[in-house]
């Protein structure tokens, strides 16, 4: 297996699904904009013996996750996995020009940063004999959630983007998928509107939220040969939230 990249992996879902990949016998390079938390996280990993590797990068970037991933092929190996974490929940309401700012971030990060990592590490994928590329959606682009029309959007074109690349790049064995988390607790969250208790009491059947490391375990399955059948499939992780 080639070398696995993880955007956004220096925090929550990002951060679990390195250190399950890597605990796995990856090689992971961990991707963030975040530089402190990027540097902090690989030293304590790289501590405990796991082979994870810095890529400082933006994802709304598309020149620099280029440059970034051609880097990463030059000194730490081709690359056959990407898992786009990268992302942010923004207040963006329709009509509310101070909010529209929410909308502009939530499309170029969640959106377009997903297209321009992938863009980035294509003509690698291409080159492995077999990849795979993990794609985080969310329960909101199927179903409504907070005061978040931005992200809403933003993760519905996720789904369409995974399922048209799926049918693309099947031709050159990549396989591409998505998962789809309910309301998980990480440092996003904590940041979002709204009582996010009460949120789950009404409108997911396990009242509670999820932990980071349950959203891994479905994206590292999926980058498995384990799911070798398995593409352009959204896989919903989210407490029941998506049956009521
Ligand atoms: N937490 C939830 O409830 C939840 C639910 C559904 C989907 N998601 C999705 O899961 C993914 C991970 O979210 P999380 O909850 O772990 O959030 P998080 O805030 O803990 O981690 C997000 C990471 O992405 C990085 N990032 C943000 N913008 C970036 C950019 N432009 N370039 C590079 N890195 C960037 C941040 O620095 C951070 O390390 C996101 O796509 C999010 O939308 C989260």
């Amino acid at each position: 297996m080639g070398t696995a990249i993880v955007t956004g992996g220096a925090s929550g879902i990002g951060l679990a699904t390195v250190v399950l990949l890597a605990r796995a016998g990856r090689k992971v390079g961990i991707a963030d904009r975040n530089a402190d938390q990027l540097a902090s996280v690989c030293a304590e990993l790289q501590a405990q013996g796991l082979a994870v590797f810095a890529v400082p990068l933006d994802v709304t970037d598309r020149a620099g996750c280029a440059a970034a991933m051609a880097e990463v092929e030059a000194t730490q190996g081709a690359i056959s996995t990407v898992v786009t974490c990268a992302g942010i929940a923004a207040v963006s309401r329709i009509g509310d020009e101070a909010n529209a700012a929410g909308w502009d971030r939530e499309i170029a990060i969640n959106l377009t940063g997903t297209y321009n990592i992938i863009a980035g590490a294509i003509a690698q994928l291409k080159a492995s004999p077999s990849a795979s590329v993990v794609t985080i959606s969310s329960v909101v682009g199927m179903r409504s959630g907070f005061a978040e029309v931005g992200y809403a959007a933003s993760k519905g074109g996720v789904l369409a983007l995974t399922r048209q690349l799926a049918r693309e790049l099947a031709a050159f064995d990549i396989r591409v998928n998505c998962v789809a988390p309910g309301y998980v607790a990480t440092p996003m969250l904590a940041g979002g509107a709204g009582d996010v208790q009460d949120w789950m009491d009404i409108h997911t059947p396990m009242k509670r939220l999820g932990r980071s490391e349950e959203i891994a375990e479905a994206i590292a399955f999926l980058t498995t040969d384990a799911a070798s059948y398995i593409t352009g499939a959204v896989l919903p992780v989210d407490g029941g939230y998506l049956c009521v």
